[in-house]
């Protein structure tokens, strides 16, 4: 077996995260994990806080508090958020762990000892009133272009152009208002890009051709473009300061590594979170993950589009230009837009759904479901109230649930409380683990391919097929004139179901494990491992032996009823006034 290093994009710092960022990242890497250890693989899923950037000090000032006690608690609600949609995280750590610095700081000394750093003088805008400089984007005035006079220093919202700080009008700091603007003359580290973009072309040309095409063809565009070398310090307060041993001078100066150089690098970082966070009496190694990692190791990364680039071709090129052995990606799983009625999930104009909010209107499985089902892989797709309501009803409670709930009480009802024995298999049964064998071969190929949208396809089948029986062998017929069919027909399809709640235990868990603890099966049943069955035991059906005791769980999935839809879509906006583009929310 492999061992599978698994890592979703760390989210941003500054707020709880929408539907659309955990779709994009978090959740579809949730799924792959829970699959792989099902499976049997040694599995590590790391995550983490991205603390770093004017963005966090910003949020920090909003909010009244020091910037390290902002994030900290901003930490710990994601971290909540995330517990509560059953994400299983083996390590969600912080950008700004002492593990991170180091060894963010030993990385750019290896790239400075190798020639790719160099220092060079920049002329950059500083806020006087602030008491420091501002990124391009905290720079507003007005557009030369097209007159709005709220353009950003990067780029001009209303008119899309790309500006440079210095092309605005009445240029004034974002963060105060001011007008007293300097330029000044200050000194960054640039990584020198372009000297390894050869390199990175032939490590890429080597693996990208397994990639889904969304992650290989924006890594290809970019290198395509050709690398530039790129600033990655900051004078900022908050961030992995620059190593004073190397660099003296900005050292004194305060100067902290850009947000994107440190980020992807806490990857490894929080891996040695996880490492030192081991109990007494467990030896957890991060470097057999990370450093000189054998051909055991396949690293999976998750990420939404935009983040590609930064994953594909310039952290490999860090981890590259540093000439020590640390591991790269092996396959990129990246992600379009999940959109809210066809416009953007936007967290600074609270728009859509967020995260935990969500966990306050349903629990997990719903939305992990849904998401899933309607995950953006090939083409962005779009959240409505009405999708969201069918796909529940129709697939959780109609199909996965009902098929429990149907078979279960009417076994009791009729046989008592423990898996009915009798009858003998026939051709019904045959032909249903048949397709069960199929299915379930189909929904592992699409899982091991990442493409999530089939393997739920698969997995849906495989629970319909369990209706589709029942109608078939009518067993509240059967009952009456063949106890013993009807005794085998629900020992079938009790066993089919315990296939059901093990191998959709990936998308749904609470559900998946409810039904598995209906059962109380005998310490030494091959079923209680709850590992993956594989196909020649699905074919048999025969998990569950006669005579185990079982329970009704209580409904699994209840049904959106028509006035939680209406209240849902009139809280969160929905409908006709958001698909003709007016704003919800009021
Ligand atoms: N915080 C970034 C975002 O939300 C993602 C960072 S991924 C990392 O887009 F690898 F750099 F950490
Ligand atoms: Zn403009």
């Amino acid at each position: 077996m492999t061992r599978q290093l698994i890592t979703s994009a760390l989210p941003y710092i500054n707020g709880i995260k929408h539907l659309g960022n955990m779709v994009g990242s978090m959740l579809p890497a949730d799924v792959y994990a829970r699959y792989l250890r099902r499976r049997g693989h040694e599995v590590l899923y790391i995550c983490a806080t991205d603390e770093h950037g004017t963005p966090a000090e910003l949020a920090a000032q909003e909010a009244g508090l020091p910037v390290a006690e902002f994030c900290a608690r901003a930490h710990e609600q994601q971290r909540a958020v995330y517990e509560g949609f059953r994400l299983t995280f083996d390590h969600f750590g912080r950008s700004s762990s002492a593990q991170n610095r180091e060894i963010t700081q030993q990385i750019a000394r290896e790239l400075h000892a190798n020639g790719f750093v160099e220092k060079r003088s920049v002329r950059q805008v500083y806020s006087v009133a602030d008491g420091r400089f501002l990124p391009d984007r905290y720079i507003v005035g007005t557009c030369p272009y097209c007159g709005y006079d709220r353009a950003r220093g990067d780029q001009c919202e209303n008119c899309t152009r790309v500006l440079d700080p210095t092309d605005l009008l009445e240029p004034r700091s974002a963060i105060s208002g001011s007008t007293d603007l300097e330029v000044r003359e200050t000194e960054h580290l640039f990584l020198l890009q372009s000297a390894l973009t050869g390199e990175v072309e032939r490590w890429l040309a080597d693996r990208a051709g397994g990639w889904p095409v969304l992650a290989s063809s924006i890594a290809r565009k970019w290198l395509a473009e050709g690398l530039q070398d790129r600033s990655i310090t900051r004078d900022l307060e908050w961030g992995v300061p620059v190593p004073a041993d190397v660099w003296p001078e900005l050292a004194a100066e305060g100067k902290v590594f850009y947000v994107w150089f440190d980020a992807p690098i806490e990857y490894i970082g929080a891996t040695k979170e996880w490492a030192d966070a081991a109990p007494t009496g467990e030896v957890r190694d991060w470097k057999s993950w990370w450093y000189e990692a054998d051909d055991t190791v396949r690293y999976t990364q998750f990420m939404a589009k935009d983040n590609v680039p930064f994953h594909t071709v310039m952290f490999p090129a860090t981890l590259l230009g540093s000439r020590r052995p640390w591991k790269k990606v092996d396959h990129v799983k990246a992600f379009n837009w999940l959109t809210y009625y066809g416009g953007k999930f936007s967290t600074s104009q609270q728009v859509g759904i967020f995260t935990d909010t969500a966990l306050e209107l349903l629990p997990a499985d719903y939305w992990r479901w849904f998401l899933m089902a309607h995950a953006p892989e090939s083409d962005d797709s779009s959240f409505t109230w009405d999708l969201f309501a069918a796909v529940v009803n129709k697939d959780l409670a109609d199909t996965f649930g009902n098929f429990v709930n149907r078979v279960l009480s009417f076994s009791r009802k009729r046989f008592g409380g423990e898996v009915p024995a009798g009858g003998t298999p026939g051709d019904a049964e045959r032909r249903l683990g048949a397709r069960a064998a199929e299915l379930l071969a189909e929904y592992e190929a699409h899982l091991d391919a990442l493409n999530f949208r089939k393997a739920v396809q698969s997995l849906r089948a495989l629970w319909s097929a369990g209706n589709s029986y029942l109608d078939e062998k009518a067993p509240w017929l059967q009952v009456r004139t063949d106890p013993e069919g009807a005794a085998l027909t629900l020992r079938t399809a009790m066993n089919l179901m315990f296939l059901h709640a093990v191998v959709s235990e990936p998308f749904v868990p609470t559900a998946s494990r409810a039904v598995r603890e209906a059962f109380a099966l005998a310490d030494d049943a091959p079923a209680r491992t709850q590992t993956w069955v594989d196909a020649e035991q699905a074919g048999a059906l025969e998990l569950v032996p006669a005579g185990t005791p079982f329970t009704v769980p209580p409904v699994l999935f209840a049904k959106v009823a028509d006035e939680d839809l209406a209240a849902w879509s009139a809280r969160f906006g929905g409908g006709p006034e958001r698909a003709t583009g007016s704003t919800p929310l009021g």
